[in-house]
């Protein structure tokens, strides 16, 4: 099914002379001494389109403007001055047929890789948008990128099946999307968070290996590595253990990186604890691609009377090398950052010209200044308070330090596996647990469940990407008894397990084999292999910050009848 002889990005001095047909959108129309150029546009690259005054159809070329669609033929000639930029770019074709397949407003955004629209406009006009080149790459990674993951699963007996959106609400953490039943009104069906119990119950089911390119809704704040409604490679398998899993997810990315990106991945990846991970990074996450690394300061100020140190739990801190004459405004920022990610404060010493200041200088003498691990050059930070609190501002404040001072090298990945979780999370405020993962993950041991849950320890693992979470999993619980046990640690009365997860618990009672998973966000995935930080480049029909699709106009409105059939009356809005 072609309708044409070639692509725009194809013809080269081996066509010389031959007759074409092509087809594509007026990319950027010139009048140069009466020859009209054309760049004709389509998926693949530019040709250059050239018509002369003599031509039959010179007076049709005289109305082509920007993004008219055309329909050409012409004998491919050589190009005078060549353009080395363009694959193309040593040939132009003498159109000898033209026809305009259609017109074209002026669009409201430019479609080049360069724009200066806003992101509102883009998105308003997200069709023009995609027209960009640039665009239309990041769409072409993706599908091949997907495409990829795809040949390894269905290369090793992977089902590719589908579970249903509307459903009920599936305990992943974030708030529901709910869509009203009109059979049973004052009812809801939640769209999935992710696929999790309908894939665990197909391993119930006998499938023994299922894999999904799935549509998953959460309604939470929104980040640039978060929508809404996302995708993810939802995977599981019976008769597994987690060293299983992870070589899997290992084979995907060394294949899906080789294919896409010519890229050679080093396998198997590195594994690191969680503890370890907060307590060098400061995130479950950590970015390996640079050093910066967080370390305990408390030894560094034994015998230093700091007042506001006094008491505190822990002090860590982290040595910038090149950062001594970062100036008062900047520490002010920093400081800003550290207490927006639960940090109480930050503190400092620096080494410049052979002299030592900072925020606690006063408090140390000549020879403990000596002492610190400092150069010249260097500057100090610490921050005190409780280990999360002073982990995640680190965490945050290394993030901040290494993009100021150019400390990520580019064009590289760095995977690591994050193993050894909690199994739960207490909650002082509400003094009650949360599952770390999801109340499916299995515990290393079921006893310390049962007598420790502080304590437990989860059979889960994440792979992160670059400081990108790319996928969380676990093995699962596969026996009812231990599946209680969980419901019950997390706070559930009976009442609430057989209402929200009768059926799944019923189903873990007819045997069960044993199984795991994981699910890899895959725009996540698209949005590191093709160097952008914005998950919205990578999304075909995105969700602005706030939630919105800013071309469609959606949420709206629906009319009062719509309303009416599903019994649903809105409330004043405040
Ligand atoms: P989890 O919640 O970790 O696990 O999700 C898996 C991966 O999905 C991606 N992701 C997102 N990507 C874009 N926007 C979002 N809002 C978003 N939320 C998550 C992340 C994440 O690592 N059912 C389990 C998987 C399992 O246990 O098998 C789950 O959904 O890359």
């Amino acid at each position: 099914m072609q309708t044409y002889t070639h692509h725009n990005n194809e013809l080269t001095l081996k066509q010389l002379n031959q007759v074409v047909h092509l087809k594509g959108w007026a990319a950027k129309v010139r009048n140069l001494g009466g020859l009209i150029f054309i760049d004709l546009r389509d998926r693949f690259g530019i040709t250059q389109l050239v018509i002369k005054p003599e031509n039959p159809f010179y007076e049709q070329a005289l109305k082509i403007r920007n993004e008219f669609v055309l329909d050409i033929k012409g004998k491919v000639i050589e190009r005078e001055s060549k353009n080395r930029m363009l694959n193309t770019g040593d040939i132009e074709v003498d159109v000898t047929e033209l026809s305009i397949l259609n017109t074209a407003e002026t669009p409201p955004i430019m479609v080049s890789n360069e724009t200066d629209a806003l992101e509102e406009t883009r998105l308003k006009y997200r069709y023009l948008d995609l027209r960009r080149p640039i665009m239309q790459q990041f769409l072409m990674k993706r599908h091949q990128i997907t495409q990829a993951i795809r040949e390894v699963l269905v290369g090793e007996g992977f089902y590719e099946l589908e579970t249903p959106i509307l459903g009920k609400s599936t305990p992943e953490g974030a708030r529901d999307y709910l869509v009203p039943s009109r059979l049973y009104p004052g009812t809801f069906y939640a769209l999935p968070q992710s696929p999790q119990i309908y894939k665990q119950l197909f391993m119930v089911a006998g499938m023994e290996k299922y894999f999904q390119v799935a549509r998953c809704f959460r309604d939470e704040d929104l980040r640039a590595d978060r929508q809404p409604e996302f995708t993810q490679i939802d995977i599981e398998a019976s008769f597994v253990d987690m060293e299983d899993i992870q070589a899997l997810i290992e084979r995907i990315m060394k294949f899906t990186f080789k294919k896409v990106l010519d890229v050679d991945v080093q396998i198997p990846f590195i594994h690191m604890s969680y503890q370890e991970a907060m307590e060098r990074y400061g995130s479950d996450k950590p970015d390996l691609r640079y050093g910066l690394e967080i370390f305990d300061a408390k030894p560094l100020l034994k015998g230093i009377d700091i007042p506001f140190f006094a008491g505190k739990e822990h002090i860590r801190g982290l040595i910038l090398e090149q950062g001594a004459s970062v100036t008062r405004k900047r520490i002010d920022q920093y400081t800003e950052i550290v207490k927006k990610n639960h940090g109480e404060a930050l503190a400092f010493i620096r080494l410049q010209d052979g002299q030592y200041s900072g925020s606690i200088v006063k408090f140390f003498n000549e020879n403990e200044l000596k002492s610190l691990p400092i150069k010249e050059g260097n500057i100090l930070f610490f921050v005190p308070g409780i280990f999360e609190g002073v982990s995640s501002a680190l965490g945050a404040l290394r993030i901040e330090l290494a993009n100021e001072f150019k400390m990520i090298p580019q064009d590289t990945y760095k995977f690591v596996w994050i193993v050894d979780w909690p199994l739960l999370e207490y909650s002082e405020e509400e003094k009650r647990f949360y599952a770390k993962h999801h109340p499916f993950t299995a515990p290393v041991d079921p006893e310390a469940l049962r007598n420790d849950p502080k304590n437990a320890m989860a059979k889960a693992y994440d792979i992160v990407l670059n400081g990108y979470e790319i996928g969380g999993g676990s093995i699962r619980i596969h026996r009812q008894e231990v599946q209680r046990l969980m419901f019950d640690t997390l706070g559930l009365s009976k009442e609430d397990i057989n209402h929200r997860f009768g059926f799944f618990v019923d189903a873990l009672k007819y045997g069960t084999p044993p199984h795991g998973g994981l699910a890899l966000g895959l725009d996540r995935v698209v949005m590191l292999m093709t160097n952008t930080t914005n998950i919205k480049d990578v999304v075909a029909f995105p969700k602005t910050q706030s939630a919105k699709d800013v071309m469609m106009q959606a949420p709206s409105d629906v009319d009062s009848l719509q309303l009416e059939e599903l019994k649903i009356k809105i409330g004043e809005q405040k």
